[in-house]
């Protein structure tokens, strides 16, 4: 098993030259299927936030990011090592620099979302104070080819207004924005708006969704990562969600955030079927 002889790995923030160790190392993540090689190079524009990463002999080996997504809420991500040097605890290293940078810099809450799998990050996550705020998991139903006229597009200036009614309908729930979660307040909208978030009223103010649309599976799909709604018809909203899927030209309507009894039972019983294998942690904690 590979050791470190000294020095140890410096944990430092990430520089242009890492692109290439990034991208090399994450061939070897997931099966293949790690983004974070791709998307290194725009990370490094961020001017909001902190990219960091570990490196050892003059090599980049880890990384982790912390994001802003909207003020008082931010986003830990891109968290990695090199498999050549995982289980040494150089992600251990890169996880406490990420937390610290936080609590210097960051204000409100920092969230991150982890497989139920992945036992070292609830074990670091949990030493460090964060609290598993929900599962999450995703659903998906093929689109019905039917007409819908149920939905209207939200508007900037409407922001303050969509954030009262999730506040008042959905008090404790969560705005997934491609992968990152946020309290669904008006700012926390406006940026997933900025950042070509889809939102939606559903017939008339009887509710709010947001979405966005992918092709990652090979077939175009509409990602549903929050819906709220008023009183007790969330089915037909589940339902109308899989009609606008197909007005918009995806095969696929996907459900993706924080499960409980009810919203599982709307989602089969509007046809949604299970569409991950395991399920995901998310995890929020306050300043220290
Ligand atoms: C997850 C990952 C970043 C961890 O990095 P690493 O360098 O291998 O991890 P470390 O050696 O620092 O171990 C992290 C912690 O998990 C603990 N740990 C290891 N095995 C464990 C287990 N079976 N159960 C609980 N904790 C465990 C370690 O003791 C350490 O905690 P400590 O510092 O308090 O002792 C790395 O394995 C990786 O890149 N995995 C693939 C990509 C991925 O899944 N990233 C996470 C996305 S959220």
């Amino acid at each position: 098993m590979q050791t470190f002889s000294s020095p140890l790995p410096v944990i430092r923030p990430a520089l242009p030259k890492d692109k290439e160790d990034v991208a090399e190392f994450t061939k070897f993540i997931w099966g293949g299927h790690d983004y974070v090689g791709e998307v290194f190079p725009e990370w490094l524009k961020d001017p909001q936030g902190q990219l960091l990463v570990a490196e050892y002999a003059g090599k980049c080996i880890g990384c982790a990011k912390v994001s802003f997504l909207a003020p008082g809420q931010w986003w830990l991500e891109g968290f990695r090592v090199d498999p050549y040097f995982q289980g040494l605890k150089v992600g251990s290293r890169l996880d406490a620099a990420a937390n610290e940078w936080f609590d210097a810099h960051g204000d409100g809450a920092l969230r991150l979302m982890t497989s139920s799998k992945r036992v070292q990050v609830h074990h670091l996550s949990e030493a460090r104070g964060f609290v598993r705020v929900g599962e999450v998991c995703a659903y998906a139903a093929d689109a019905l080819a039917e007409s819908t006229d149920a939905f209207a597009p939200l508007r900037a200036e409407e922001a303050d207004e969509a954030a009262e009614f999730c506040q008042r309908w959905s008090p404790n729930g969560y705005l997934n924005v491609g992968w990152k979660f946020a309290a669904p307040n008006a700012e926390a909208i406006c940026a997933a708006m900025k950042d070509e978030n889809l939102f939606f009223w559903w017939r008339g103010r009887g509710g709010i969704v947001s979405a966005w649309e992918d092709d990652e599976e090979g077939a175009p799909r509409l990602i549903v990562g929050m819906e709220a709604c008023a009183g007790e018809d969330r089915i037909e909203l589940l339902k109308d969600l899989r009609r606008l899927a197909s007005a918009r030209g995806a095969v696929v309507a996907r459900w993706m955030n924080v499960i409980g009894e009810s919203v599982l039972r709307d989602l089969d019983a509007a046809g949604y079927r299970k569409d991950w294998e395991d399920t995901a942690y998310l995890y929020e904690r306050g300043k220290s």
